[in-house]
């Protein structure tokens, strides 16, 4: 049975800060930023918008009639919600206007999260061949104004249809994973921004890529050369890059260029975003779909996803021949060039009155923000959502 990806959609707030101006503001170099790091620009999420909206924002472009009345299942992948007892995916289901008959859930582990749930969603189709999962990897990236993780920050979400004989994408087995209990980066219950041993989570994330890269060679006997493209977890672009130098000299030259040129495409999108967290890796892979128009059907492309703490995980995916026609190009061309810049100080105003700290009551400037679906306010500790297209 072949089961996957059926449609992908993606949504990032409308604000946006340059990194050439945020360097020149933390005293830099900029090149440090935009080479070093790897990012141009910085995506902003105003007070209007939560992992929840931005992940119902994300699902609302993608969904028709059928998916609506299909989908059994959604799983709600993020590590930095609303709420510690009730799963953002119930607030999505609604505000979306899914089957009533469904399991909603929310699972975390870090920018793991999201690759858990297709794989739970992979499990559950296979059980229930004639069910669609809607599967949401949101977040929104907090380390704090000043610090050594600021440049690395961004927000935004995928939503993934996942079905049997899907448009886009099989996915294939093996997977192979690895678990190990580290203190990379982590964000305690009481604190909004994340605790981060920066290096230290550089030389995991890159340890882990290893071990999953020789598990998977050693049980499939496959190579560089059997893939079109190896897309990686990328919470800041140059670290996908240097995990993939580690391993590029056991491809032949021509493989060599092919990986690192499909490399640069599938960094594209999340130089402009930033580090969406769980949703980062398949916003890559949405960058190389969309970006690379001479992807073959039946090409492999390999999925390396990391979330600290730290799980990894490596598996292929096939590309199906209706691919190209199944993908949402055009409107995320339009969704991050209509984006507006801000400046470094509205930016800092923006991060210090948007917090995961609770607000017991407020209303917020949903007319100042251009997304369908927005955070109106917080009335006796309760999110209230609107729609505006319903
Ligand atoms: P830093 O210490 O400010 O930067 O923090 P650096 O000194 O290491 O420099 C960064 C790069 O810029 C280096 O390149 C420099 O050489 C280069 P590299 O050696 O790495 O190839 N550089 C320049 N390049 C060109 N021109 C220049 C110049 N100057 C310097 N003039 C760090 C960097 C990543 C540690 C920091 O941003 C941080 O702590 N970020 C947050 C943690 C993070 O993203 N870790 C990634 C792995 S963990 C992960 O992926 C999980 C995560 O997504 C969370 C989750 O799972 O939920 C984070």
């Amino acid at each position: 049975m072949k089961i996957g990806m059926d449609k992908i959609g993606f949504y990032t707030p409308h604000l946006y800060i340059d990194m050439n101006k945020l360097a020149l503001a933390r005293n830099v170099k900029p090149e440090k930023l935009t080479i070093g790091i790897g990012q141009e620009k910085m995506a902003v999420p105003p007070i209007t918008q939560d992992t929840v909206t931005l992940a119902a924002n994300a699902a609302l472009e993608i969904l028709d009639e059928d998916d609506k009345e299909k989908i059994d299942f959604v799983i709600f992948a993020t590590e930095s919600g609303i709420d510690f007892s009730k799963a953002a995916a119930i607030y999505v289901h609604h505000l979306l206007g899914l089957n009533p008959n469904a399991r909603s859930i929310e699972v975390k582990e870090a920018c793991y999260g999201a690759t858990a749930a297709v794989q739970i969603a992979k499990g559950h189709i296979a059980l229930n061949p004639e069910s669609k999962v809607l599967v949401l990897g949101s977040d929104i990236s907090r380390y704090g104004l000043n610090s050594p993780g600021e440049a690395t920050q961004g927000a935004g979400a995928v939503a993934i249809v996942m079905s049997v004989n899907p448009r886009i994408l099989t996915i294939e087995g093996p997977s192979v994973y690895h678990t190990e209990d580290v203190m990379d980066f982590w964000r305690p219950l009481y604190s909004d921004t994340a605790f981060v041993q920066g290096k230290y989570s550089v030389e995991l994330y890159i340890a882990f890529f290893q071990n999953v890269w020789k598990q998977y060679k050693d049980r499939t006997g496959l190579e560089l050369k059997d893939f079109e493209a190896i897309c990686f977890h990328l919470p800041y672009t140059k670290l996908g890059l240097k995990a993939l130098r580690t391993v590029i000299d056991e491809g032949m030259d021509e493989v060599q260029k092919r990986l690192l040129a499909n490399f640069e495409i599938s960094r594209r999108y999340n130089k402009v975003v930033g580090n969406i967290y769980t949703g980062s890796l398949y916003l890559s892979l949405l960058s190389l779909l969309e970006l690379n128009t001479d992807i073959e059907p039946g090409s492999r492309i390999g999925l390396f996803s990391y979330g600290s703490g730290a799980v990894g995980e490596f598996f292929p995916c096939i590309v199906q021949p209706q691919y190209r026609e199944a993908l949402y190009k055009a409107q995320h061309a339009k969704l991050l060039s209509e984006r507006r810049e801000i400046s470094i100080s509205e930016y800092e105003e923006i991060f210090q009155t948007t917090s995961l700290a609770e607000v017991p009551s407020a209303r917020f400037p949903i007319e100042k923000d251009p997304a369908a679906i927005c955070l109106a306010g917080v009335n006796e500790h309760k999110r209230e959502y609107v729609n505006k297209v319903n």
